[in-house]
């Protein structure tokens, strides 16, 4: 098995879509094995709990040095014998330790389709406000390796969702998560892995 550690700071929907995928078996080989959050109230944190995951969280209140962070989020990785890094709805940037230790190991999701409404500064509900504010028909997600780079590594999974008429940033972002982030991070979580256990038979 290749053991997933899945870092949230939020709701934690992605990551829920993850635990029932494991539940059906549909996430083998990966399974997760950690919830990271950076946030104490993240109602991730209750949604690992439910399903019987462990989970840890450091903030940015426990450590406030960022590369100090970098250290504690790498030694607790490697301390549960983590071999796959998920960003599920992860607001902080990964220090470039943990980035090292695992190169393309980590996937994030991104509510649009990379390069669009990506980069610095285009999380959560702004990816959406800046996506109707441009007026852009279609828009989606993109599951993809991280790197030094936000938003920048190697695109694993895109799908496309429309953008309809009257659609606020709340309506929209519901629908890229439902039709597009939901199905693409849970089967870029699952090709990942099996990349990675072919990797180290090999
Ligand atoms: C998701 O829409 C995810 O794509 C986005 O945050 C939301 C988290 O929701 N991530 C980013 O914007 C990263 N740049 P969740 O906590 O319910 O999964």
């Amino acid at each position: 098995m290749v053991r997933a550690a899945v870092l949230v700071s939020g709701s934690g929907t992605n990551l829920q879509k993850l635990l029932d995928a494991q539940a059906q078996g549909a996430l083998a080989p990966a399974e997760i094995a950690l919830v990271v959050s950076n946030r104490k109230a993240a109602f991730a944190l209750e949604r690992a709990k439910a399903a019987g995951v462990e989970s840890a969280v450091l903030s940015k209140a426990m450590e406030p040095d960022p590369a100090l962070w970098d250290e504690k989020l790498l030694a607790l990785l490697q301390a549960h014998r983590i071999d796959l890094v998920v960003l599920a709805g992860f607001l902080m940037v990964l220090g470039e330790r943990t980035l090292a230790a695992f190169t393309s190991r980590i996937v994030n999701i991104h509510p649009a389709l990379i390069p669009s409404f990506a980069g610095p500064g285009f999380y959560g509900l702004r990816v959406h406000e800046a996506a109707l504010a441009r007026g852009v028909k279609i828009t989606g997600a993109t599951a993809h390796l991280v790197n030094g780079e936000v938003d920048g590594g190697p695109i694993l999974i895109q799908k496309a969702v429309e953008v309809l008429p009257g659609d606020t940033p709340e309506s929209l972002q519901r629908r890229v998560m439902e039709q597009a982030e939901w199905i693409i991070l849970p089967k870029s979580v699952q090709l990942l892995a099996e990349r990675i256990e072919a990797e180290e038979r090999a």
